[in-house]
């Protein structure tokens, strides 16, 4: 067999191998998800190909009446799901969308309030990210650790002080909803646009069981198309704006600010999971969180540090637990016994911690063992299984056992149409 013959078959051994380390387990990481059988179909067609550069109907290629049909019917799908006067369902991802926001809306020099990434900030929202890359003059919120929010006194304070040209809210770490309405009030009294990256509670907000950023005070929302919104991986721009020179903005800042191809296969599923979601979205959302919460209330009766007791634990996807002290790469350490014994998850910095390669804690998301039809009982084994792995010091394959016994029975994708 020829070198690049043996390579192919390597790459795709690989890939195969990871649909079955994803499917035997419990995949828990809160960015991520799988996607329905028929947006599978849209996403694996000769869209793959394709270009279609522009708006439907104002196309620089020959080719794209079809293609015109599906952005178009995306267009409006998406204004229902979101409950927004303007869409763009063009961008390749939430950071793309973020990026294609800050093009629009502010210029180098500018100055942007946003969280930051020490207390669960996304890097597109920092100086390594989006936010250099544009030149801002980039100032963070202070932070009621305990609420795990933005210290509403003081972040209104200080953005009145700072006087920016765009407060951004929203974050990677996403366990309530942020106090926009005050804030919001704040940032356009001096000025500014308000910037809600939803890229995490996508899915709960548009099934209407977060919060509802756009009539909070967000000019502008973005988010990824496959987190707890279930499509392709891929972006949304969305607003809440009726001007058409608003409008006019956001949209040549996707293209041709940030994009030329984008993706048309993905659109096509986008488009499909926009309409799935019409039809079973609201009980997703609502599942999701339901499931969350079982799970930080079982892990902490299993006795694992579960952030914002006080609060409830969480009112998201997301749970955080704590592993050890303050940058002790506890969590590091968690994250490696879990994969082992099946589970994947992801370590995160909590509130104190201040490397990212060793921060205490891990992040978990319930989204995916949700749509695979996964409801309070299993929430409860799962939990066990953490126990055993993390607590007991059980041999992982041992547990292992468990966590594939469990997930046979849960293969399927649900909140969606068979084929
Ligand atoms: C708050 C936030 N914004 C943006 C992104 C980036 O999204 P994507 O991976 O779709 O580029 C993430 C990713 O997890 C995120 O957490």
């Amino acid at each position: 067999m020829s070198a690049s013959r043996e390579t192919v078959e390597r790459v795709l051994g690989a890939v195969e191998s990871s649909g079955r380390h994803y499917g035997n387990g419990f995949p828990m990481i809160a960015s991520e998800n799988v996607i329905s059988p028929m947006v599978r179909q849209a996403c694996d067609s000769d869209l793959h190909g394709r270009y279609a550069e522009g708006l439907p109907g104002k196309r620089y290629y020959q080719g794209c009446d079809d293609f015109d049909t599906i952005e178009s019917i995306g267009i409006d799908l998406a204004k229902k799901v979101f409950n927004a006067p303007f869409v763009n369902i063009q961008p390749t991802s939430g950071t793309v969308s973020n990026i294609a926001a800050l093009k629009a809306l502010v210029k180098p020099g500018d100055r942007i309030t946003a969280v930051s990434t020490a207390d669960g900030g996304h890097i597109s929202h920092a100086q390594m990210g989006a936010v250099g890359l544009r030149g801002l003059d980039l100032n963070t919120y202070p932070w009621d650790a305990d609420r795990m929010e933005p210290d509403i006194d003081a972040a209104a304070a200080m953005i009145r002080e700072v006087k920016p040209k765009m407060a951004l809210f929203g974050a990677s770490v996403f366990l309530f909803p942020t106090p926009l309405q005050e804030l919001a009030d704040a940032a356009h009294e001096v000025g500014a646009t308000v910037m809600y990256d939803g890229a995490h509670v996508l899915g709960l907000i548009a099934g209407g069981v977060f919060q509802d950023p756009l009539r909070e005070g967000a000019d502008v929302m973005t988010g990824s198309s496959h987190k707890t919104f279930p499509g392709p991986q891929g972006g949304f721009l969305i607003s809440s704006s009726e001007d058409e020179k608003f409008q006019k903005k956001l949209n040549n800042a996707v293209f041709p600010g940030t994009n030329s191809s984008y993706h048309l296969h993905h659109v096509a599923g986008k488009v499909v999971a926009l309409a799935e979601f019409e039809a079973f979205g609201t009980k997703y959302a609502k599942d999701i969180v339901a499931n969350a919460k079982v799970l930080a209330s079982s892990l902490a009766s299993e006795g694992f540090d579960v952030l914002a007791e006080d609060r409830g634990y969480t009112a998201s996807h997301q749970v955080l637990t704590r592993h050890g002290g303050v940058d002790s790469g506890a969590g590091r350490t968690a994250a490696a016994v879990l994969e082992e014994a099946g589970i994947i998850t992801n370590m995160n910095m909590l509130p104190g911690d201040t490397k990212a390669m060793s921060p205490s804690g891990l992040r978990l998301g319930v989204q995916e063992l949700t749509r695979h039809g996964m409801g309070a009982d299993e929430m409860e084994h799962v939990a066990e299984c953490f126990r055993r792995a993390l607590i007991d010091g059980e041999d992982p394959n041992k547990v292992k056992k468990t966590v594939n016994s469990i997930r046979s029975n849960f293969q399927e994708v649900k909140y969606c149409y068979s084929e």
